[in-house]
């Protein structure tokens, strides 16, 4: 049996829009899992969004919206995105849902009773960029290591986690599970973290200096530190305590973060779930860092990476392959747009494209496109001229997926075209073609027989990588999608093609981007695309329930004291309406007489500025300025809009 596989991404802060950095995290996760559903196994993926904290405020603050309109509409662009991208999550969660704020509350009232919290006044150094406090030690220069400003001292009460309690079995914990912290570097990097005495954690904040945030169940003046309740989210997603996933996957977790965040995922999880008395996870994986043209990528210097924008000029599995490829899992990486789209002809266009139209086309000019029959050398199964390096391939593959080690497992298949196309030059099939003998024919036959078979093994073995470009691939090669390659085993398969199979004309996999002029590289990657916020989904019925009329203002005036504001009276024909709209900004009384607007005109009456307003006007709004939307031409008053 395969154990079930539990993998989680960070849930990122919805201070900012998603960039490059996200992006790898959630495409290596989601490669992880198609690769252990492919072993067989069970999985669960998740992923969403920590909404909560000063940072969430701040940026709500700036755009003067409230902290949870903010969260909604940045949460909203990291939910749409990963579609995009092919992201298979399981659950998206988000750490003001009621049910994780619920078991957030359980878990700190089962550490409080236990013992593990305590009040204390405490004077320190904090970093609001951070939201925690620092010790002297871990300031550089007497700055925050991430943010380079000075910290604040604070002085205030405030409730502590018994950290230093779970020290030594940490460390024991660390030093026992050697597969617990990887790469080994990172392991190393906590054991030294762990040399010194640890601090107990901070683990509220007076309502009086932050709201945002769940209250503390056991004192209803403070809320609860963000990262106390964001780390809690890899169990509520489970459904803890009593949740079937819960059961099914805890403790199989691994936690796939980038180095940033190693403290927070190395010390206070697994001293959290220690001291809830719920069993520590089992692995978690930390990458490097995404560089931008060598430097870091940052919204102050202006290079942070953009996906929506990749994904709409480049393709999403052209994109997945790149991050997979290019990153050495553990190590930091540099991005470039030059370097991505060299990479992209290189491996993707070339290599891979090549081999798959000119295999195709063959098979196409030589047997009319259809699988040839089988030849002498593939009867066995295992005879085949390609079958030891598909083999090779396969189980190189399988150890460096396993391991996280994308960027080897896909140069094992990259090995595998290689062959493959030296495999079509030594053999010249052009020149059996000609030939007239049998036995020419019958080699012929072997050789494009091999190459439909390791075509297919590479096609299942991108599968998780590029899920599209596989499934175009398996369409080509005449699989069917009810025989669509899902498992390991079933790629492994040697000669599973059926002579006979009648094959589709090949298409151009990945098209060549021209170097000198990639798709956009004039514009810099940096400015997100605008997107559409969209409100929720509706049916038809739900608009059919307006009732829009055409209406002729006939008289405008302003109203006292309130100056955006107009009363408008609105001629329908049938009857005249007074609605009072938000347009004197943008509109005089002079200018909007005489126009004819359209009206929500079965609006319930409401009163505003003391004056019943009959209804609404339909205007186009952006925070620059307003525009009343009018007929294109002349209608009679009252006539339906639909
Ligand atoms: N909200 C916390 C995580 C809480 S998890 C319980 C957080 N959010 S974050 O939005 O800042 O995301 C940090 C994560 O984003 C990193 O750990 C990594 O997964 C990803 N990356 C952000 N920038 C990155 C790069 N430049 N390069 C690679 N990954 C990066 O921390």
């Amino acid at each position: 049996m395969t154990s079930p596989f539990y993998i989680t991404t960070p849930i990122y802060y919805v201070n900012a829009k998603p960039h490059l950095g996200h992006l790898y995290t959630t495409v290596s996760a989601d490669v992880a899992s198609r690769f252990h559903a492919m072993l067989g196994a069970d999985t669960f993926f998740l992923t969403g969004t920590d909404e909560h904290g000063d940072k969430i405020v701040k940026a709500a603050d700036q755009e003067k919206i409230s902290p949870k309109e903010y969260a909604d509409r940045i949460s909203r662009l990291f939910y749409d995105l990963w579609p995009l991208f092919h992201i298979g999550n399981d659950k998206f969660i988000r750490t003001t849902d009621p049910a994780h704020e619920a078991v957030v509350l359980q878990i700190l009232q089962k550490i409080f009773d236990s013992g593990d919290i305590y009040f204390s006044e405490y004077e320190g150094l904090y970093c609001f960029g951070c939201e925690r406090f620092y010790t002297e030690r871990e300031l550089v220069g007497g700055k925050c290591p991430d943010h380079g400003t000075i910290p604040e001292t604070i002085k205030e009460s405030n409730y502590f986690f018994k950290m230093s309690r779970y020290q030594d079995w940490l460390i024991d914990y660390i030093q026992t599970h050697p597969e617990f912290i990887q790469p080994e570097r990172y392991r190393n990097e906590t054991l030294a973290f762990l040399r010194e005495p640890l601090e107990d954690l901070c683990i509220s904040r007076p309502k009086s200096r932050l709201q945002w945030g769940i209250t503390l169940p056991f004192d209803d003046k403070y809320v609860t530190y963000v990262w106390f309740d964001a780390l809690i989210n890899y169990i509520s997603s489970l459904g803890y305590p009593n949740g079937e996933a819960f059961r099914q996957f805890w403790p199989q977790a691994r936690h796939l973060v980038a180095k940033d965040i190693l403290k927070p995922h190395g010390i206070y999880w697994p001293i959290m779930l220690k001291a809830a008395g719920i069993e520590p996870y089992q692995h978690l994986y930390v990458h490097g860092y995404w560089n931008i043209d060598e430097s870091k990528m940052s919204k102050s210097l202006g290079n942070v990476v953009d996906p929506y924008y990749l994904q709409s000029t480049y393709g999403s599995d052209a994109i997945r392959y790149f991050l997979m490829r290019e990153m050495v899992f553990g190590l930091d990486s540099n991005f470039s747009e030059a370097l991505m789209v060299e990479r992209i002809n290189a491996d993707l266009a070339n290599d891979l494209g090549n081999l798959f139209s000119r295999v195709l086309a063959m098979v196409h000019k030589y047997f009319n496109g259809t699988v040839p029959e089988i030849a002498v050398q593939v009867q066995s199964g295992k005879n085949g001229d390609l079958f030891p390096p598909s083999r090779h391939a396969i189980e190189t593959f399988k150890t460096e997926m396993g391991n996280f080690a994308f960027h080897k497992a896909i140069l094992a298949v990259w090995d595998l075209i290689s062959v493959m196309n030296k495999y079509v030059v030594s053999n010249a099939p052009w020149d059996l073609a000609k030939a007239d003998d049998q036995k020419a024919k019958d080699r012929l036959a072997d050789i494009m027989y091999n190459l439909i078979e390791g075509l297919r093994v590479i096609a299942g073995l991108i599968l998780p990588i590029m899920p599209q470009t596989s499934l175009t691939m398996q369409k080509h090669l005449g699989i069917s999608r009810d025989n669509a390659l899902s498992s390991l085993d079933q790629i492994s398969l040697w000669g599973t093609t059926q002579p006979g199979t009648v094959l589709p004309k090949p298409v151009t996999l990945f098209p060549r981007i021209d170097i000198k002029k990639p798709a956009a590289a004039e514009q810099p990657p940096v400015e997100p695309k605008p997107l559409l916020n969209l409100k929720p989904e509706i049916a038809f019925e739900d608009v059919t329930k307006l009732d829009l009329r055409v209406g002729t203002v006939i008289q405008a005036e302003n109203i006292p004291k309130a100056n955006k504001l107009l009363k408008l009276t609105v001629d329908l024909g049938a009857e005249r309406r007074t609605i009072i709209a938000g347009i004197a900004k943008s509109y005089s009384p002079e200018e909007i007489t005489g126009k004819q607007i359209v009206v929500v005109a079965n609006l319930k009456p409401a009163k505003l500025m003391g004056i019943e307003s009959q209804g609404m006007l339909l205007a186009a709004v952006t925070e620059a300025s307003t525009t009343v939307v009018t007929p294109s031409r002349p209608m009679p008053d009252g006539a339906p809009v639909k």
